[in-house]
């Protein structure tokens, strides 16, 4: 019997040597974690099909044969189809005035440039169907879906010899995938960076773990430490799956600016709010959300508008070193991450750490097989 409690079911299934996932949009980081002998999973939402295809040949050239993951979002509630200018063109008419009226109070330009359509993502149905036919194509080892019900792809995908992995917010999300057929789940609890349902991270994932008999589940949200990742295992989980972690590592292709800001950070200065998506997602407070809390702001707009709306300021922020404005997706873990330090010392350290937790409680030496 293996004396490491880090060596998991997942870590069978991938033949990866720690159970530390990476969710990053960055491939210098994707590429240091496998390195180090984590797993991870490329956020490919913001590109288009020819760049996600060249993402995937630069990584593969670093990698070798190791196995790594696609993440795209499938979210049912926005548009079949348009442009960013039709899109942009049906924000509702209070959100629209409420936002033309805080830029002037602001004095906030216009962004040098307008995001295109691929930039924004998730805007309509049609785009990440675009995207997924190239993680088809390059059969992708791992496909995960970071928003909406991946049983549509399956099939093709375990045709291709790919693993489905599916983010869940909620036990019932769970069960629904499990019954389609997806091979891993992410329970992934409120406090997590980005866009999360309404459930703490314990519950969740004690409560999907219960559920999913030999599949493998995976915790996220909030998880930034050692000492997180042996909570995630003795919860039932067979690893865990971390996004803001990797944002202020030296490999991180965020701005400086933002990268000081998440290490300055506690718990208390992140907000779960729709006011930046439209979608409950939890980001850096900034003015923004201020001004979508105030008596007189309308609700905020569904999906995709409220995104388009937030889009136009946080690149204006950005363009104009407008630091009031600047936010980034962040979960309440943010609050342990002090030093920027290389990917790969992010996840040799949380695993020393780990161990040094089951060996306080249940004796040393654990570790080796
Ligand atoms: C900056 C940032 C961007 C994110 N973008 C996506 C995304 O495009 N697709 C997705 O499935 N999840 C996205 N997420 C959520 C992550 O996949 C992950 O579930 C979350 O970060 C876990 O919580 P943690 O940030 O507390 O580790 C994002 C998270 C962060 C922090």
């Amino acid at each position: 019997m293996s004396r490491n409690p880090l060596h998991t079911k997942l870590c069978d299934s991938l033949g990866i040597e720690y159970p530390i996932v990476a969710f990053t949009h960055c491939k210098d980081v994707a590429v240091a974690v496998i390195n180090a002998g984590g797993f991870a999973c490329m956020g490919e939402t913001h590109h288009t099909p020819d760049e996600i295809a060249a993402d995937i040949k630069w990584i593969r050239e670093r990698i070798g044969d190791k196995p790594f993951g696609i993440d795209l979002v499938f979210p049912a509630s926005v548009p079949p189809a348009g442009t960013a200018e039709e899109l942009f063109a049906k924000i509702p008419k209070a959100q629209r005035e409420f936002v033309e009226d805080m830029k002037k109070r602001y004095n906030i330009p216009p962004p040098k440039r307008r995001p295109e359509l691929f930039e924004l993502g998730w805007m309509n149905q049609e785009t990440p169907r675009k995207q997924l036919e190239v993680a088809l194509d390059e059969r992708v080892p791992v496909l995960a879906s970071g928003l909406g019900n991946p049983a549509f792809v399956v099939k093709a995908a375990h045709e291709r010899g790919m693993q489905v992995w599916g983010l869940v917010g909620k036990p019932r999300q769970a069960k629904k995938e499990l019954e389609a057929g997806v091979d891993v789940i992410v329970a992934q609890g409120i406090d997590a960076g980005g866009h999360t349902g309404p459930i703490g991270t314990f519950s969740i994932v004690s409560q999907v773990a219960a559920m999913a008999g030999d599949r493998p589940v995976i915790a996220a949200g909030g998880i930034t430490t050692g000492r997180h990742l042996a909570g995630a295992i003795t919860l039932g989980a067979s690893g865990v799956w971390c996004g803001t972690l990797w944002l202020t590592t030296r490999e991180s292709d965020r701005e400086m600016v933002i990268k000081e800001k998440l290490l300055a950070a506690t718990q208390e200065d992140t907000s779960y709010s729709a006011c930046i998506s439209g979608f409950t997602m939890r980001t850096l407070k900034c003015k923004w959300h201020e001004e979508w809390e105030s008596p007189n702001a309308p609700k905020p707009a569904p999906a995709p508008y409220q995104l388009l709306l937030f889009a136009d300021v946080k690149q204006s922020a950005m363009d104009w070193k407008i630091e009031s404005f600047m936010t980034e997706a962040a979960g309440q873990g943010v609050g342990f991450m002090t030093t920027m330090k290389p990917a790969r010392q992010v996840v040799m350290d949380m695993v020393e750490e780990a161990l040094g937790v089951f060996e306080d409680l249940f004796g040393a030496p654990l570790g080796e097989e």
